[in-house]
């Protein structure tokens, strides 16, 4: 499984969206397709360049941005070495990518769909809007801290619903939370996505099984191997059993997964 699904391919592009003060830089990195037009939102690569040394022996794991017949697109917020070498790729340089990986989030037609996204989770989104069969069932809600446009959200809502809101300083908290959990509330006929950091999916996890809301939370854990090989993203499921992140997710159904 792994060598079919490992490709060397060309990057294409890579766009810096900005630099926020952390200081960190956000950029789209764009890589040739080699063929995963029947991807599933919410699946993810891992990527490493050609050219990375024996200090960097591990790939690094990206949702899947959005896919296209010439392109795949990540979006990236650069935090340490791999996706500070990642950012510096140029046009024509060679990347050694696997995937798609995991099992990405359910998109039924005609569901009224919640996507909340909290920073650089909204990456999946991108492309879960782009192939969703009834794009008018889903509404975003986007909750970021660095300015609105260094994310692909101005894309993407021109295509369904959607709202971001910004958070300034922890003061803001409470109030996004309340605003999250009431858009949860009207789509608890429906279904909620959500991607973002831990704490993000916390609150949508616990809100989820309060008011028995169907629910899917993608984690975000460090993955070595990305494969199943490794136990490196090890987590709990709902029992209290050992799970691997990459193999079993990144999608888990709110009640499965202990966060
Ligand atoms: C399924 C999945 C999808 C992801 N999708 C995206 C995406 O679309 N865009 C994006 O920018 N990032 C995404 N990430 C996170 C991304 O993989 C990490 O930020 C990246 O691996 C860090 O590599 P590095 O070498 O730059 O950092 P390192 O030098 O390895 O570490 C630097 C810092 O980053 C932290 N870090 C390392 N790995 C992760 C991680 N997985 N999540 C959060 N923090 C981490 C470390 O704790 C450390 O503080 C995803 C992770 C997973 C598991
Ligand atoms: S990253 Fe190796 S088992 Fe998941």
């Amino acid at each position: 499984m792994l060598e079919r699904n490992c490709r060397e391919v060309k990057v294409r592009e890579v766009r810096f969206l900005g630099t926020w003060d952390e200081p960190s830089d956000f950029v789209e990195l764009t890589l040739e397709n080699p063929g995963w037009d029947s991807y599933r939102p919410g699946q993810f690569a891992m990527l490493r360049a050609k050219r990375w040394g024996l200090e960097l022996p591990w790939g690094r794991p990206f949702s899947i941005s959005r896919v296209d017949a010439e392109s795949l697109t990540f979006f990236i917020q650069v935090v340490g070495r791999g996706t500070t070498r990642l950012s510096r790729l140029t046009a024509g340089e060679d990347v050694i990518i696997w995937g798609p990986l995991g099992n990405g989030f359910s998109a039924p037609a005609d569901t009224p769909t919640l996507l909340l996204a909290g920073g650089m989770g909204i990456a999946p989104f991108r492309g879960y809007i782009e192939k969703h069969p009834t794009p008018k069932a889903l509404h975003l809600l986007f909750a970021h801290r660095p300015a609105l446009d260094f994310y692909p959200y101005l894309a993407m809502s021109e295509k369904v619903g959607a709202e971001a809101i910004q958070e300034h300083s922890s003061d803001d908290l409470p109030g996004i939370i309340a605003r999250i959990e009431a858009a949860m509330e009207e789509y608890s006929g429906g279904l909620v996505l959500a991607c973002g950091p831990t704490p993000f999916l916390r609150t949508v996890q616990a809100h989820a099984l309060k008011k028995n809301i169907r629910a899917e939370v993608s984690l975000e854990k460090t993955m070595a191997c990305g494969v199943g090989a490794c136990l490196g993203c090890v987590c709990k499921d709902g029992q209290g059993k050992h799970v691997q992140v990459c193999a079993r997710g990144p999608v888990f159904a709110a009640a499965d997964v202990q966060l």
